[in-house]
């Protein structure tokens, strides 16, 4: 799968966020490198800090069904990814992160270029 194909996932799935707080639909879709896809919305909450990001869902997702780091090949985004979801895409140590960002390109990073200095314990 391309990451432009993965990406047309992260943006189909979309349309299933749970947003009513912020109306801002996020999806994403995480590879794994045996080319499994698992697909996440945000979830936001009334309480607003205990809303979860899609990369977040996506991720958790895929390690519900076993995915663990090191098995991700690549993730896709519709939306450049908040400083926790990049931690979050370090700890799965993914090749790629593929997501449109603010000014409206598609753009493909490594983990280390969107967190450079991050944080391992
Ligand atoms: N959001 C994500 O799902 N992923 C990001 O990386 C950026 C932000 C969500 C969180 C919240 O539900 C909404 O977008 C507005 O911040």
């Amino acid at each position: 799968m391309t990451d432009a194909e993965l990406l047309a996932r992260a943006e189909a799935v979309a349309a299933r966020a749970y947003a009513p707080y912020s109306n801002f639909n996020v999806g994403a879709a995480v590879l794994t490198r045996d080319g499994r896809v698992f697909e996440g919305v945000n979830v936001e909450n009334a309480a607003y800090p205990l809303g979860i990001c899609a990369e977040k869902t996506a991720l958790a997702h895929a390690v519900s069904e076993g995915v663990r780091p090191g098995d991700v090949e690549a993730v896709a985004t519709t939306a450049s990814p908040c400083g926790g979801c990049r931690q979050w895409l370090h700890e799965f140590r993914v090749d790629r992160i593929t997501y449109r960002s603010a000014a409206g390109d598609i753009v493909t990073r490594t983990p280390d270029e969107v967190l450079p200095d991050s944080f391992d314990l």
